[in-house]
């Protein structure tokens, strides 16, 4: 490992080592990450001893001595060098009472220090004294874990997950990002203890979930988070979408898989975590819209059903309520429309309509439209993304043609009040729509004149009240 330790940090910390004898690691997820050769820019420094005074010694002899943050409270201190954060710390002993994930913390040794730790493979350490330097020090074999790809914890995964339940979060969502197996003994643990999760907060359990979001393949999470009972706990919309209904040999597809299998395809496509989070919603409107008919299920309407639903699973689970989260509802509420645009025969007004609708959005809409696609048929998938195909050509041909993707019609809120003597009222409205929905059908030319002129004519025939003298 040695040779691989060459961040500036290691070199000057190996130099203060030898002339102050100090016991200095580096540890935790940098090791895991240097093993595994990943690319990692938080460096864990432990030190037998003051981990601020450290920091503030090494800061000291950086060209350019970056700015020490102390956090006197936890006994750590952190600076950023070259794009990599370094924290300090005193190695420490922890113990936990059962009613919170705040332990009592003491010194300790470099080896309390490595039984406090989630997992094996995030308890390794590297000692950077010269006379040891890139020593791997593995009380618990997560080099064999990391070889055999393996989740487990330290120690009895009773005591470590009940310690600190987002532990249970961290160990699914590294089994997810590192498509490692989780040990069957730290699996069952998981599925005793989960109800522990209560006691973490929302923003810290959705911290870990939108990491397995962003994973290569996230379904493998959400599949482990299902099968230890977690995801019912921290998001039961999502659960309730399990399942295969039969009635009358009438069979409706198992919505949690699709929706699974859809969140994977959209992965491969975008990084967007937004994104992904439409493909996870796109149908959790499905369980509240579920009928059965003569000729099947139908679920009518799940799409603007769905949209309603996510404020409140935003809220709870503590994501942004902004931009992001309109985002989302815009493109779950759409996401049928482009099939709907399939048809050869279909209007130029109808794809005017969409592009107006989905906005700077619509290029994510065919990605998640085309991501929706989940037959086991190759044939059928095939056929049905060229349909897209299609739809994306003509999108981009009435788009060129129209402008509308950021289109505001020609005609103001103000320009209408100013034309008939109108303060702010409903009035206003019904002459704006009007006029947009003329233009989006191609009754009349996108342009002032033409809307104008429409807008009077649309008022006298309709005998709208205005103040006009
Ligand atoms: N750790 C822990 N229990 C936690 C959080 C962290 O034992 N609830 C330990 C682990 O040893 C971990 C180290 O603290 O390796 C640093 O935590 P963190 O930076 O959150 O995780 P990394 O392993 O570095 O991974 P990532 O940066 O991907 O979160």
């Amino acid at each position: 490992m040695k040779k691989h330790l060459t961040l500036p940090g290691f070199k000057i910390i190996k130099q203060l080592a030898e002339e102050n004898n100090l016991q200095v690691y580096v540890i935790g997820g940098y090791v895991r990450d240097l093993i595994m050769k990943r690319p990692s820019k938080d460096v864990d420094i432990v030190i037998i001893g003051n981990g601020i005074k450290l920091a503030e010694k090494v800061a000291e002899k950086l060209p350019g001595k970056p700015k020490v943050t102390v956090f006197k409270r936890f006994g750590t201190a952190m600076f950023k060098y070259k794009g990599i954060e370094y924290e300090f710390v005193g190695a420490r002993k922890e113990s936990y009472s059962s009613d919170s994930r705040k332990p009592a913390v003491e010194k300790g040794t470099l080896e309390d220090d490595q039984n406090r730790r989630d997992l094996t493979v995030n308890a390794l350490a590297l000692s950077l004294h010269p006379d040891s330097f890139g020593k791997l020090i593995d009380p618990f074999n997560g080099l064999q874990d990391i070889e055999n790809e393996i989740i487990r914890t330290p120690l009895n995964p009773d005591i470590t997950f009940s310690d600190d339940p987002l532990r249970m979060m961290r160990a699914v969502r590294f089994a997810c990002q590192l498509n490692f197996t989780i040990y069957p003994e730290t699996l069952n643990s998981l599925k005793k203890n989960k109800d522990r999760i209560k006691i973490i907060s929302k923003e810290r359990v959705s911290d870990e979930l939108n990491k397995i979001i962003l994973s290569e393949k996230p379904s493998k999470g959400f599949k482990i988070l299902d099968e230890t009972g977690l995801l019912e706990l921290i998001f039961p919309e999502f659960t309730a979408l399990k399942g295969v209904e039969t009635i009358n040999g009438l069979s409706h597809k198992d919505n949690f898989l699709h929706t699974l299998q859809v969140l994977d395809n959209i992965s491969g496509k975008t990084n967007n975590l937004w994104l992904r989070w439409a493909a996870i919603l796109h149908d959790i409107g499905k369980p509240a819209t579920k009928r059965i008919t003569k000729n099947g299920w139908t679920f009518h309407s799940h799409e603007f059903v769905g949209k309603k639903m996510i404020p409140e699973i935003f809220k709870k689970m503590r994501l942004p309520m902004n931009e992001k989260m309109d985002y989302v509802q815009k493109l779950v509420s759409l996401h049928l429309r482009p099939i709907a645009l399939v048809k050869e025969e279909v209007t130029d007004s109808a794809v005017r309509r969409l592009l107006f609708e989905a906005g700077d959005a619509v290029d994510d809409l065919m990605t998640l439209a085309e991501a929706d696609i989940t037959s086991k048929n190759e044939r059928k998938v095939k056929f049905f993304l060229k349909n897209l195909e299609n739809v994306r050509r003509k999108l981009v041909e009435v788009e060129e043609k129209d402008k509308i993707r950021n289109w505001q019609p020609p005609i103001t809120g103000e320009i209408i009040m100013k034309t008939f003597n109108l303060k702010p009222s409903k009035t206003i409205g019904i002459i704006k729509d009007a006029i947009r929905e003329a233009i989006l059908d191609g009754i009349i030319p996108n342009d002032y004149d033409a809307a104008f002129e429409f807008m009077m004519k649309y008022v006298t025939e309709n005998k709208l009240n205005t103040n006009k003298k």
